[in-house]
C-alpha cells in the first residue's frame, strides 16, 4: 500500500542525529495546537468583545502577537528546524556538525526564546514592531541560538560526503542567512531600561517604517516561503516516489525568488510618507514575483506527473499537493494586492487577513502536516502511521475550515473597503465606522467556525501521532482502494 513505509533504520545506521528531529517534530505539533487555539480565541474576541474578559493580559492586543508568534515562530520555526536538520543529514550524507550538544542547544535555546517572547507579550513588554515584538533581551538570545543553528546547518553542508548540494538545502540556507540579517537590522535598538525591558529603535520616521516592512515582508518570503519550499522540494518527491519534475527549474526558482523577494517590502507602505518611487518599485518587484512563485508551484505539482493516481490512496500526498495549490493561490493574490489601485481597497481590511491565512493555513500549515505525517513513522521506526484514514479526516476537516476562513474574510474585507469609501450624493461618508464593524459580525462568526474546524483537524493529528509513536496500528480498511 502506498502509505505504508518499510521500517527505516537507515538514519540510525548512518549515525545521523534523529533525536533532535524527533524533539522538534513533537514541538511543532505542540506549538501548532497552542497557536491555533489562541487563533480561535482572538477570532472569537473579534466577534464577541466581552471575551477580552476585562483583564490586561487577555486583551486582543496582547493575544494577537501571541498568536502570530506562536504559529509563525513556534509552530513554523520548529517545523523548519525539524525538517532542515533531517534533510541536510540525508542529502549531504553527513551527521549534524557540532554533534548532539550543539544540536540540543539549538533546539532548547529556541524553545527558551519562544517562552521568553510569549511571556513578554502577555505582560505587555513589546517594541511594537509587527512580527518583531520581543524586546532587546529576547532578540540577543535569539541571535546566539540562530548563529548556532547556522553553524550546525552550514557545518553539515560543508562536511558533506555527497558532492552535490540538493536544492532543498539552498532554500534552507537562504532562509537561515536572510532571517539572521533581517533580525539584526530591524531589531537594532538602544536599551533604555534593564528592569522595565524598554528600548528605542535606532531607525526613525519613514526609515523605521521601511526597515520594518523590509523585515516583515521578508519574514514572509524567507521564513514562511523559502524554508517551506525546502520542505516541498524534499518531501513531495519522496512521498510520490519520483524525482523532482525539473531540477533546472528549481534552480531558476531559487535564484529568481530570492533576488525578487528582497525588494518587495514597500508594498506594505502604499500611500504613506514613503517616496512614491519606492512604493512603485515595491509594487513592480511584487508583480514580477508571481513568475518564480508559479514556476515553483508548477515544479511541485508536475512532480506528480504519471503518478496522479496516488492521490486516491495517499492522504499525506493530498495534504502536500493541496499545500502547493494554496501556495500558487496566495502568490497570485499577493501580486494582485500589491498593485496600488487594488491595495487602496484591500489595505487595512480583512482581505489582507484572508490572504495571510490562505498562505498560512493552506500552504505553511498543510505542507508541515504532510511533513509531520511523513516523518513520524520513520523517526520512531514504525511500519506506518497509526491510521491513514484519520489523515484523510484531518485533511477534509481542515480544508473545509480553511475555505470557511478565507471566503468569509474575502467577502468581509471587500465589503469593508467598499463601505469605507462609499459617499452619498452630498459628498458625505455613507457609513459610520461602527456600521462597518456591525456588518462584519456574521463573517467573524464564520471565520471562528473555520478556525475551530482547523483546530479539530490538528487535534486529530495529535491523536494519530501519539498512537503512532506508541507503536499502535489501527485495524482499518485500506483507504481509497477500489477493491
Ligand atoms: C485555527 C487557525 C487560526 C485562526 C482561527 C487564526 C485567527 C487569526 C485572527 C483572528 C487574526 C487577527 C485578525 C485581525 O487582526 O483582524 C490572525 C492574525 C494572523 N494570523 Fe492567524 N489564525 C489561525 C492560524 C494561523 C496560522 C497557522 C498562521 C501562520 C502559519 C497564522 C498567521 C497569522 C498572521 C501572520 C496574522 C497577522 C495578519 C496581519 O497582521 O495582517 N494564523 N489570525
Ligand atoms: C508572490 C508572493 C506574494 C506577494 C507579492 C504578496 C503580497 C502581499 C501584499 C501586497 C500584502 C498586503 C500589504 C498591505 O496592504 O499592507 C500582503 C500581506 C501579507 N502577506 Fe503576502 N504576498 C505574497 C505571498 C504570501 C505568502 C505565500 C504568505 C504566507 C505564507 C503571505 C503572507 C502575508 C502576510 C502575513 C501579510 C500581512 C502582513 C501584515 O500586514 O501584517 N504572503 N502580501
Amino acid at each position: 500500500m502506498a502509505t505504508a513505509v518499510a521500517v527505516d533504520d537507515f538514519g540510525a545506521m548512518a549515525g545521523y542525529n534523529e533525536d533532535v528531529v524527533r524533539r522538534a517534530t513533537i514541538a511543532t505539533v505542540f506549538w501548532g495546537v497552542i497557536g491555533f487555539t489562541v487563533g480561535v480565541v482572538i477570532a472569537l474576541q473579534l466577534a464577541f468583545p466581552a471575551l477580552n474578559m476585562g483583564l490586561e493580559w487577555t486583551t486582543f492586543g496582547r493575544l494577537r502577537p501571541l498568536h502570530t508568534s506562536a504559529v509563525i515562530f513556534a509552530f513554523g520555526g520548529n517545523a523548519l528546524i525539524a525538517t532542515s536538520l533531517y534533510i541536510v543529514q540525508r542529502t549531504c550524507r553527513a551527521p549534524l556538525f557540532g554533534g548532539p550538544v550543539l544540536a540540543n542547544f539549538v533546539f532548547w535555546g529556541y524553545q527558551i526564546f519562544i517562552v521568553m517572547a510569549a511571556l513578554g507579550y502577555v505582560l505587555g513588554i513589546t517594541q511594537g514592531k509587527e512580527y518583531a515584538e520581543p524586546e532587546w533581551y529576547v532578540d540577543l538570545w535569539l541571535t546566539v541560538v540562530w548563529v548556532a543553528y547556522l553553524l550546525v546547518f552550514l557545518g553539515t553542508v560543508l562536511t558533506r560526503k555527497e558532492p552535490h548540494i540538493y536544492v532543498a538545502n539552498w532554500f534552507f540556507l537562504a532562509f537561515i542567512v536572510t532571517v539572521a540579517v533581517l533580525h539584526l537590522v530591524n531589531n537594532a535598538a538602544v536599551p533604555v531600561s534593564f528592569t522595565g525591558a524598554k528600548s528605542y529603535t535606532v531607525w526613525s520616521g519613514v526609515q523605521d517604517a521601511l526597515t520594518q516592512w523590509w523585515y516583515g515582508h521578508n519574514a514572509v518570503g524567507f521564513f514562511l516561503t523559502a524554508g517551506f519550499l525546502g520542505i516541498m522540494y524534499y518531501f513531495v518527491p519522496k512521498q510520490v516516489g519520483r524525482p523532482v519534475y525539473s531540477y533546472r527549474l528549481s534552480i531558476v526558482h531559487f535564484w529568481s525568488l530570492i533576488f525578487l523577494y528582497i525588494w518587495a517590502g514597500p508594498h506594505h507602505l502604499h500611500y504613506t510618507a514613503l517616496p512614491d518611487w519606492a512604493q512603485t518599485l515595491g509594487m513592480t518587484f511584487s508583480v514580477m514575483l508571481w513568475m518564480p512563485s508559479w514556476g515553483g508551484m508548477i515544479n511541485g505539482l508536475m512532480t506528480l506527473s504519471g503518478a496522479w493516481h496516488k492521490l486516491r490512496t495517499d492522504p499525506v500526498l493530498k495534504l502536500l499537493v493541496t499545500s502547493i495549490a494554496f501556495y500558487g493561490m496566495s502568490t497570485f493574490e499577493g501580486p494582485v494586492m500589491s498593485i496600488k489601485a487594488v491595495n487602496g481597497l484591500s489595505h487595512y481590511t480583512d482581505w489582507t487577513i484572508g490572504h495571510v491565512h490562505s498562505g498560512a493555513l493552506g500552504w505553511v500549515a498543510f505542507v508541515t502536516f504532510g511533513a509531520v505525517y511523513f516523518l513520524v513513522p520513520r523517526l520512531w521506526k514504525r511500519e506506518r502511521l497509526y491510521s491513514i484514514r484519520l489523515v484523510n479526516t484531518h485533511f477534509w476537516i481542515a480544508t473545509i475550515g480553511i475555505v470557511f476562513y478565507i471566503t468569509a474574510m474575502w467577502v468581509s474585507g471587500i465589503m469593508q473597503g467598499l463601505m469605507w469609501r462609499a459617499y452619498d450624493a452630498m459628498g458625505f461618508l455613507e457609513y459610520s465606522f461602527v456600521e462597518t464593524v456591525e456588518a462584519m459580525h456574521p463573517y467573524y462568526l464564520i471565520r471562528a467556525a473555520g478556525g475551530v474546524l482547523f483546530l479539530i483537524g490538528a487535534l486529530i493529528m495529535v491523536y494519530n501521532v501519539w498512537r503512532t509513536v506508541r507503536g499502535d496500528v489501527r485495524d482499518e480498511k485500506p483507504y481509497g482502494m477500489l477493491a
